[in-house]
């Protein structure tokens, strides 16, 4: 036996945890195997996956190039300049183009929408490695982090800060998982409306409670998890002074920890900037869990190419 679960691919893309809020379970239990070393074989043989980046990365384009490698399938990192894209070529003609080429295609994009667009247009599954709106592989990684340590979804689950694409998506999958969330950020940072009403939804079958206020100290009191990330996203450029003023009130540090329990866990998806969202103290402290979470990216994501793409 191969130890890979049977059956066809459910999903078809992953642009949004929406996109799989049934299948979130499966996919952590494939990552703990893939973790485990329980999957030796090579599902996905002979198999490429095109990487096209819009924005930096470290994490992402890393853990999926050698996630796909120990896979047994290839990749190809594409900077979206360089591509004809870059230059205005049609999203549509890329996207047809590609899957000509390849299995399936990861994309980090500035806009969510063009995302969405690309994965109309293609014949193969897509996967956002980060837009504007969410970053799911992200927060399924987070996911896996949270299980290991605490053992269930049943704690507090807090997010502090500037409430962005990894904060959208949190709200999310903490709705699917059943999981308490608690988000705290200024006026004007909250998480988009629609993913809040879409959260609240889910959140009403499956038990979960979600707090969205600007009280930091209430949101962080009798937490588990204190998570946070930072406040100048790529693409917030231009906005630094204004972000870090309205921010300052955010920042996770000592005292703020002292509010939630002895053993809670601090998460960040990095990079992070210390002294600004986050105080060295506690990132590179006890309960920071950060080192474990970055390599999850690579267990999690192979269960998500591996069931997106075998
Ligand atoms: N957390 C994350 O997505 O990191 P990178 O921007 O380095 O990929
Ligand atoms: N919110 C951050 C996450 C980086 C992984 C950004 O969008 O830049």
């Amino acid at each position: 036996s191969t130890g890979l679960p049977k059956g066809v691919a459910k999903m078809k893309s992953l642009l949004s945890i929406l996109d799989i809020k049934n299948e979130i379970d499966e996919i952590l239990e494939l990552a703990k195997q893939f973790k485990e070393s329980k999957v030796k074989d090579k599902p996905l043989e002979g198999k490429s996956l095109a990487m096209i980046f819009q924005k930096s990365s470290t994490r992402t384009r890393v853990s999926f190039e050698v996630g796909m490698y120990e896979l047994g399938g290839n990749s190809l990192f594409l900077s979206a300049n360089e591509l004809q894209m870059g230059r205005g070529e049609p999203i549509a003609d890329t996207a047809k183009v590609l899957s000509r080429y390849v299995d399936g295609i990861m994309i980090r994009a500035v806009n969510h929408q063009d995302v969405v667009e690309f994965a109309e247009e293609a014949d193969v599954p897509l996967i956002s490695g980060l837009t504007d709106l969410e970053h799911p592989c992200q927060v399924l990684a987070d996911m896996q982090t949270v299980k290991e340590y605490k053992g269930n979804f049943d704690g507090k689950f807090t997010y502090v800060g500037d409430g962005n694409n990894v904060c959208n998506s949190l709200l999310l999958i903490c709705a699917c998982l059943g999981m308490d969330i608690s988000i705290a950020t200024p006026k004007g940072y909250e998480p988009n409306k629609e993913i809040i009403a879409e959260g609240e939804k889910i959140a009403k079958s499956t038990g979960s409670n979600i707090l969205i206020t600007d009280d930091v100290k209430l949101a962080v009191k009798d937490s588990d998890i204190v998570y946070t990330d930072v406040w100048v996203s790529m693409g917030d450029e231009g906005q630094e002074e204004k972000r870090r003023n309205d921010l300052i009130k955010y920042q996770v540090n000592k005292e703020l920890m002292e509010l939630a329990h002895p053993d809670a866990i601090f998460m960040h998806c990095l990079p992070a900037i210390r002294g600004e969202e986050v105080s060295a103290e506690v990132i590179d402290g006890p309960q920071s869990v950060i080192l474990e979470q970055a390599e999850n990216r690579l267990h999690a994501q192979k269960a998500v190419l591996y069931y997106l793409l075998h």
